[in-house]
C-alpha cells in the first residue's frame, strides 16, 4: 500500500508542481515516507513526535518547492494539475472533442461523468493536500500536549523556544497547502466549465425547439455556474476532509478509550445532523429555484417590453405580479436559509458541548490518575478538529444540494439534447424540396398544428403561401426549415431528410427569414454573414445587393460595420426586415424561405423582395414566401392555400386561383417573364396576372 501510495503521490507531485521541479519530487518522496513511518510507527506519545516530523518534511517540501520554482509555481501548480488532467482526458477521447466541445452522441450521464472525471487526477491531488493538511492540523493540539506535559513540569524554555519555531513553520506550510488547494479546486471549477459551457449552451439554444419555452431559458447555464461555485469554493474542502474524521478519533482513542467513545458519539450525532439537513433542505432549494425563475421571466418580458408598459401604463399591473412571485421567492428563500440555519447553530453548539465534555471528561480521567493534563487539552481541540469538517459540509450544505440540483437538471437537459452526430457530408442540395405527409406540433406539445402537409419543389420554382392568419403557415416553414420536427412525416432536400444534415450544415442551404424578424447586438456585416467566423466580405455584399439593401447600408454613418443593438433596436422596422432578408440570401442557399419578409415593407423595399426572389430562382434555387400582401406573389409559379391546419389547396398558381376566385377573370398572360413587370406592383396584380412559367 505504502508503495502504491507513493507511487501515486509521486505522479501528482510532478502533476501539480510541472516538470522543472525534479527535487521537489524527491522530497515528495520523503515525505511520503514519513507519512508512512507515522502511521507505522506512531503511537501513544510518539505520535506527537512522529507527526512533528511529519509535518516538517511537509514543510520542507513546500518551501523547496516555493523556492525552487522560478515564478508562478503555486499557479502553475494549481493549473497544470487541470491541464495535465484535462490533456489526459482529451488524448484519450478524440482530437476534436476538446476544441469543437462536441462529443459523440452518447448518453448525458456518460458525458458529464467524463467532464468530471477529467478533472479526476486533480480530485486525487486536492485530496492529497488535504491528507497534508489533516496530518499539519495536529500540530496545535500536539503542541499543546507537549507544552503541558513536557516543558510544564520541566520548565525548558529551550524547548518551549524549539517547539514554538516548529509550530510557527508547520502553520506556514499549513498555509501554503490550503492556499495551493483552494487555488486547485477553482481551476478544477474552471476546467468542467470549459468542457461543457460549449455543450451546454448549443443545447440550450435547441431545448425551446424540443421543450417548448416553458420555465426560465436561462437555468441550464445558471445550473453549470452552481455547480462550478460549489466546486470553486470551501464546500468540497468539507468533503475531503471527511475522510480524516476517522483517524482523528482513532487517535483521541489511542489517547484513551472513554474520550475516544465521547469523540465517536458527538460525531455520529452530528453526521445524523448532516442528513437530516440534507432531507429537509432538498425541497424548499427546488422550489426556490422555481420561484426564482418565474420572477426572473417577470422581469425579463417587463424589459423586454418596456414601450408597452409605458405606453400603456402596464407598470403597476405587472409590479403587482412580481410582487407575487417575489414574496414566493423570498419565502422559499427564507425556508431554505432557516432549515440551513438552525442546523448550523445546533451544529456549532454541539460542537463546543462536545469540546466541553471531552475537557470535563479528561477533568475527571486525570483526577483518576489515568491521563495527563495535556492528554485532556490536545483531545479537546482534535475532537473539535474531528468534527469541523461536519460543521463545514452543515455550513454549505445549501449550496451542496443546489449544485446537486443543478447537476441533475443538466443530465437532463444534456440528456434530451444529444450531442450531434457529424453526419457525412452530402453535396449541397440543387433539385427539389419536399414534404411528405407532414404532421407538425408546438415543441413540447401535443395538439397538431399542421396535419398531413404534402407537395414538392422542384429547383427554379417559387411558392407562395397564403391563407387565414393562424392557419398554420408559420407553422409549415418552420418545418421546412428545419427549426421545428415534424411529430411524423418527412421534410426532404434533394431527396435527403433533413436531419441526414447536421443543423450547421443544412444552414448553409437553407436561408431563413421568419415573421419575426429578431437581429443579434452587433454589426450589419455580422448580422448578414450570420456571425460566421471566416465570413466572406464579397458574400456579405453580394447578399445585401441581392436583397436590395446595400444603398441602404452604406447609408449609415459606419456603413456595413454599424452597430445594430439588441434585437436591432437601432434600426426600423422596415430596415430590420432588409438586412435579414440579406441574411436569408447569404452564399446562395438552395432553399429560400421569407415569412411575411414584405410586412414592413415601402414599395421600394417590395420591388427589391421580388428581384431577390425571381434571382434565386434564376440562379437555380427555390424560394417559398408566406404572404398576406398578395403584390409578392408575382414573383412565385406555385400556390399553396392553407385553411385551419390543412393544405387547402395547392398548384401552379393560375390554376388554384381560377380555383379559388373563379370571378376574378385573367387579364394578362398565363406566362408572364420572370423578371417583375410594371402590374406586378399593384395590389390585386398578383393575383389577376397570375400564370407560372
Ligand atoms: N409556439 C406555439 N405553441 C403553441 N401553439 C402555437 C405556437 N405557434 C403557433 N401556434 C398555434 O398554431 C396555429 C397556427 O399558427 P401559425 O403561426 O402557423 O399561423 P399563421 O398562419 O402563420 O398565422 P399568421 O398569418 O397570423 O402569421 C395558431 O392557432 C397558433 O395558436
Ligand atoms: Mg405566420
Amino acid at each position: 500500500m505504502a508503495v502504491g501510495f507513493s507511487s501515486a503521490s509521486l505522479r501528482l507531485m510532478g502533476t501539480a508542481f510541472g516538470s522543472a521541479q525534479a527535487k521537489v519530487r524527491l522530497v515528495g518522496l520523503i515525505l511520503v515516507a514519513c507519512v508512512a513511518m507515522f502511521f507505522l510507527f506512531g503511537s501513544g506519545r510518539h505520535v506527537s513526535i512522529g507527526s512533528m516530523l511529519v509535518a516538517a518534511a511537509m514543510v520542507g517540501f513546500g518551501c523547496l518547492a516555493m523556492f525552487r520554482a522560478r515564478g508562478g509555481v503555486v499557479q502553475d501548480a494549481a493549473e497544470s494539475v487541470v491541464d495535465a488532467a484535462h490533456s489526459r482526458t482529451v488524448t484519450r477521447s478524440k482530437p476534436s472533442t476538446r476544441a469543437t466541445g462536441r462529443r459523440p452522441a452518447g448518453s448525458a450521464r456518460s458525458e458529464l461523468a467524463a467532464a468530471l472525471a477529467s478533472c479526476r487526477s486533480a480530485f486525487v491531488a486536492v485530496g492529497l493536500f488535504s491528507g497534508m493538511l489533516n496530518v499539519l492540523m495536529l500540530a496545535g493540539s500536539l503542541y499543546m500536549l507537549e507544552v503541558y506535559d513536557r516543558v510544564l513540569p520541566s520548565r525548558s524554555l529551550p524547548t518551549l523556544v524549539g517547539i514554538s519555531i516548529l509550530l510557527v513553520i508547520l502553520y506556514c506550510g499549513q498555509a501554503f497547502l490550503d492556499f495551493v488547494r483552494a487555488r486547485v479546486l477553482v481551476r478544477i471549477g474552471g476546467a468542467l466549465d470549459e468542457a461543457l459551457g460549449h455543450r451546454v449552451y448549443t443545447s440550450m439554444l435547441r431545448l425551446p425547439l424540443k421543450a417548448g419555452r416553458e420555465g426560465d431559458s436561462l437555468q441550464p447555464m445558471r445550473d453549470l455556474d452552481s455547480v462550478r461555485g460549489f466546486l470553486s469554493g470551501i464546500g468540497p474542502t468539507a468533503l475531503f476532509d471527511l475522510p480524516w474524521m476517522p483517524i482523528y478519533l482513532v487517535i483521541i482513542f489511542m489517547f484513551h478509550w472513554v474520550l475516544g467513545v465521547t469523540a465517536l458519539l458527538g460525531a455520529i450525532v452530528l453526521v445524523v445532523l448532516t442528513l437530516l439537513a440534507e432531507r429537509l433542505t432538498r425541497q424548499p432549494v427546488s422550489a426556490a429555484t422555481l420561484s426564482g425563475n418565474r420572477r426572473g421571466g417577470l422581469i425579463t418580458a417587463g424589459t423586454r417590453n418596456a414601450e408597452v408598459v409605458a405606453a400603456m401604463g402596464m407598470a403597476g399591473g405587472l409590479a403587482s405580479r412580481w410582487r407575487d412571485a417575489n414574496l414566493d421567492f423570498i419565502a422559499d428563500q427564507r425556508k431554505v436559509s432557516d432549515v440551513a440555519g438552525s442546523f448550523g447553530a445546533v451544529s456549532k453548539v454541539l460542537r463546543m458541548l462536545l469540546q466541553s465534555s471531552m475537557l470535563g471528561i479528561g477533568a475527571w480521567l486525570v483526577i483518576e490518575q489515568e491521563a495527563t493534563a495535556g492528554v485532556i487539552i490536545a483531545a479537546s481541540i482534535l475532537s473539535g478538529r474531528a468534527l469541523a469538517p461536519v460543521d463545514l459540509a452543515i455550513a454549505n450544505w445549501k449550496g451542496f444540494v443546489s449544485a446537486r440540483q443543478g447537476w441533475q437538471r443538466l443530465t437532463k437537459v444534456l440528456a434530451a439534447m444529444p450531442a450531434e452526430n457529424e453526419p457525412m457530408l452530402l453535396p449541397a442540395p440543387n433539385a427539389s424540396v419536399t414534404m411528405q405527409n407532414a404532421m407538425i406540433a408546438a415543441p413540447g406539445a401535443q395538439r397538431l398544428l399542421v396535419q398531413d402537409a404534402s407537395f414538392a419543389m422542384e429547383a427554379g420554382h417559387g411558392l407562395g403561401i397564403i391563407g387565414p392568419s393562424g392557419s398554420g403557415k408559420s407553422t409549415l416553414v418552420r418545418a421546412l426549415v428545419g427549426a421545428w420536427q415534424p411529430v411524423s412525416g418527412r421534410v426532404k432536400l434533394d431527396g435527403a431528410d433533413l436531419d441526414q444534415w447536421s443543423s450547421q450544415e443544412r444552414g448553409r442551404h437553407i436561408g431563413y427569414l421568419p415573421q419575426d424578424v429578431e437581429l443579434f447586438a452587433g454589426t450589419v456585416a455580422e448580422n448578414i454573414s450570420r456571425f460566421e467566423l471566416d465570413a466572406d466580405a464579397d458574400a456579405i455584399i453580394a447578399a445585401a445587393k441581392a436583397a436590395g439593401a446595400h444603398d441602404l447600408i452604406v447609408s449609415f454613418r459606419q456603413g456595413y460595420e454599424t452597430e445594430i443593438g439588441e434585437h436591432g433596436e437601432a434600426l426600423s422596422a422596415g430596415q430590420r426586415q432588409r438586412i435579414a432578408l440579406a441574411r436569408a440570401l447569404y452564399r446562395d442557399p438552395f432553399l429560400v424561405v421569407l415569412d411575411e419578409p414584405n410586412s414592413n415593407l415601402d414599395m421600394d423595399g417590395e420591388q427589391a423582395l421580388i428581384r431577390a426572389m425571381l434571382g434565386v430562382r434564376e440562379r437555380g434555387g427555390v424560394v417559398v414566401i408566406v404572404a398576406h400582401r398578395p403584390n409578392v406573389l408575382a414573383a412565385v409559379d406555385f400556390i399553396m392555400a392553407m385553411n385551419q391546419g390543412r393544405l387547402h389547396e395547392f398548384g401552379p398558381k393560375d390554376e388554384v386561383f381560377a380555383k379559388m376566385f373563379p370571378m376574378l377573370r385573367p387579364v394578362a398572360s398565363s406566362n408572364p417573364p420572370l423578371r417583375p413587370t410594371a402590374d406586378s406592383a399593384p395590389v390585386a396584380a398578383g393575383i389577376r396576372t397570375g400564370g407560372g412559367n
